[in-house]
């Protein structure tokens, strides 16, 4: 899978997301990252991307000539790698977006490219997203300085979902939300920390009765943190 981020600081994204799980999986080639520096598409002599908005009001707009033009670099790079002249999907990551969750990084999951467009200053002009946005998307509701983090969280929700990503088979299956319950409580070694025991029944080797008790704990944790989910 390709990965595309338009945005203003490649830096953080490339650095945020070369270590760990993402690190390697870019070194096995099971997905790629690139960011695109929408500075790099502007055809200002001063290299500005923002102006003031009409009409007045706060702070500045990104412009929508350079998010345009970053966007026709990143279909010419898909097209050159794949082959495909198809309209990639572009997640323009906004405050006032739909909310992200577990079920939308298995949908995008799916896609063989997908763009990220993160936006900075106060917004961006209007037609920018006309032009190149499908889905709009937010990581919740609070309001971050830009939308690189919000990218990178996607990223890293949506490439753990890409097989061969993580070493075992089962566990972007066994984790929280799979199946909208809460992952239960875990323990490993010391048996015994400051007089707290690790549970008897996860000592025992029962098969069946771990199981029934891991399901239980996470019906129970479900219904203390997250009981919407089991509105669900
Ligand atoms: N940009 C700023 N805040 C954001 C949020 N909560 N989600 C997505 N993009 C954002």
């Amino acid at each position: 899978m390709n990965f595309y981020v338009m945005t203003l600081f490649p830096d953080m994204i490339e650095q945020g997301l070369n270590t760990s799980i993402i690190g390697r999986a870019m070194e096995k080639e099971l997905l790629s990252i690139k960011a695109v520096n929408i500075r790099d598409y502007t055809l200002d002599k001063h290299k500005r991307v923002d102006d003031y908005p009409y009409g007045g009001g706060a702070g500045m707009l990104m412009a929508v000539e350079p998010v345009v033009r970053t966007y026709q670099a990143i279909r010419e790079d898909i097209a050159a790698k794949t082959g495909s002249t198809e309209r990639p999907r572009v997640v323009y990551v906004t405050p006032w977006g739909r909310p992200f969750h577990q079920e939308m990084a298995r949908e995008f999951a799916r896609e063989e490219n997908l763009v990220f467009l993160c936006g900075h200053y106060e917004g961006i002009d209007e037609r920018a997203l006309e032009e190149v946005a499908t889905d709009f998307v937010s990581i919740g509701d609070y309001v971050l300085t830009g939308g690189e983090l919000p990218a990178m969280v996607m990223i890293d929700a949506i490439s753990r979902l890409i097989p061969g990503v993580l070493n075992n088979k089962d566990s972007a299956e066994y984790e929280s939300f799979a199946g909208n319950l809460l992952e239960h409580p875990q323990y490993t070694r010391p048996e015994e920390y400051n007089g707290k025991k690790v549970p008897e029944v996860l000592l025992s080797g029962h098969h069946a009765k771990i199981e029934a008790w891991k399901k239980e704990q996470s019906l129970l944790r479900t219904q203390k943190y997250r009981p919407d989910l089991l509105e669900q």
